[in-house]
């Protein structure tokens, strides 16, 4: 069921703590973008480390790069995104607003209106007498390429034509030549990558959900053709180790066979979260199959082929992908971790984050900021646990109370104590976020026993 209350509330915490603003807010935003706030960013970048470790580092199959954004016009040609990377747009005749067809279908009740060819959502429009948001007659479908254009350099010629990149994906095709002949790997390895993508999508919407600016973290796995099925699923098991890993509820991760395949994919899974707008695609997992290499190969006249040292059988090798979206993990994790309770009487709102993908681990207060061998104290504690867990903040603002409430909703698991205690037994009150419970620690302690906390 959709929540729009819930989702409401969620960007009003994101923005009000923090976390995500507007793109270009004091000019009034621009549709489809979104700035991170230091909470934010460093939820984003927690996101993308441990994504790095597990998909990467953990590995030894695998082989990192970070290709340009802009890349030759040529890639896009043989890529297909030229001709194919489009969404079906129709506009409203008087005020010229364009809409995506098949989402304006599905929110006149259509279900599976991206499963409808151009004609026949033109007859669905027709049939339907549906007419824009604003009540006008609409006109005929088209599709519309989602790529942004520009120029690279001063020329003016068509050989300057580029676009910012609508997928990674490609940066790691191009490079497949360059991992092979620096690192001479045998099949089956992946190459992985992390970076900016560019979709001049429509209609924008469901905040970060669906961005004009995003990021995506992609690894293209190198497999003989015979081998697809096995490492299909093996990816597939990584992809729920993975949602287990940022903590997600995995009650509200759903795979679906997907029908209406890009056009490289002889399969796809999309692993869909159940956002408060609806289920909707979180993750791809696609076979794509020997396709880009092969058009590479075609459009650069170069040849990708594989060597297989061993049986010296030569040819292009398949390609497994796995594809996760930063932002879209970080608007499912922040969902998630969107709870509210009652605490002490009074109602609260926390993000309950699993604590090792909390922006903040810890916060460490003086009970009263007016006294100053509690601040000396609590000053010396702060020192010592941010050499061990950077991730830490000093909270001194209000009243203990108010303290705990802003932790909360910014969900850090722990927040540490300095009172008049601390000065004769060197213990500390260590207040766990989801309990309220408070616990008295020896300050030789602390450091373990928070970092056991966020790595269990
Ligand atoms: N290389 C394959 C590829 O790009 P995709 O399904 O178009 O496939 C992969 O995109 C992932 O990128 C999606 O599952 C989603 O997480 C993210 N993504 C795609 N378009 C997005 C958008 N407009 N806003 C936010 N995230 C997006």
């Amino acid at each position: 069921m959709e929540d729009n209350t819930k989702m409401e509330k969620v960007i009003s915490l994101a923005k009000r703590r923090g976390f995500i603003y507007q793109g270009s807010d004091i000019y009034g935003g621009l549709a489809g973008t979104w700035d991170y706030g230091p909470l934010g960013v460093a939820l984003k970048n927690i996101v993308k480390n441990l994504w790095w470790k597990k998909f990467v580092l953990d590995r030894e199959d695998m082989y990192g790069i970070d290709a340009a954004i802009l890349m030759n016009g040529r890639v896009w040609e043989a890529s297909g995104h030229v001709d194919g990377f489009s969404d079906p747009l129709v506009e409203d005749k008087k005020t010229h607003k364009r809409y995506r067809v098949d989402h304006l279908l599905e929110d006149n009740g259509i279900s599976d209106a991206d499963k409808l060819s151009l004609e026949e959502m033109d007859q669905v429009i027709k049939e339907k007498g549906i007419k824009s948001p604003d009540g006008n007659e609409l006109g005929t479908p088209k599709n519309f390429n989602m790529m942004f254009q520009t120029r690279v350099g001063a020329s003016e010629d068509s050989s300057a034509v580029s676009y910012l990149r609508p997928e990674t994906a490609q940066g790691i095709f191009v490079n497949f030549k360059n991992i092979i002949d620096s690192f001479h790997p045998k099949l089956p390895f992946g190459i992985a990558q992390i970076g900016k993508a560019f979709r001049n999508e429509i209609t924008p919407r469901d905040f970060i959900f669906r961005v004009r600016e995003l990021e995506q973290m992609e690894v293209e796995y190198f497999i003989k053709e015979v081998d697809w099925e096995k490492y299909f699923e093996e990816w597939r098991q990584v992809m729920w180790q993975w949602v287990d890993l940022i903590g997600l509820n995995k009650e509200k991760v759903h795979e679906l066979d997907v029908a209406n395949r890009a056009h490289y994919s002889k399969k796809t899974i999309d692993f869909e979260y159940d956002y408060p707008f609806g289920r909707k695609e979180l993750y791809g997992l696609a076979y794509r199959t020997d396709y880009d290499l092969k058009k590479h190969a075609e459009y650069s006249k170069i040849d990708l082929s594989y060597l297989d040292e061993a049986s010296k059988e030569k040819f292009v090798p398949h390609v497994i992908e796995p594809s996760l979206g930063v932002d879209r993990t970080v608007l499912a994790i922040l969902d998630n971790a969107y709870t509210e309770d009652e605490m002490g009487g009074e109602k609260r709102v926390f993000l309950k984050f699993k604590p090792s993908v909390a922006p903040i681990k810890v916060a460490v207060s003086p009970l009263l900021k007016n006294k100053p061998e509690l601040v000396e104290k609590a000053r010396g504690v702060y020192k010592e646990l941010k050499k061990e867990i950077p991730e830490i903040m000093w909270d001194d603002n209000g009243n203990i109370g108010k303290r705990y409430r802003r932790q909360d909703e910014i969900g850090t698991p722990f927040c540490v104590t300095v009172d008049f205690d601390t000065l004769t037994d060197d213990t500390v009150t260590v207040r766990d976020r989801d309990t309220g419970k408070q616990e008295r620690v020896k300050t030789v302690d602390l450091i373990s026993r928070i970092k056991n906390a966020i790595l269990g």
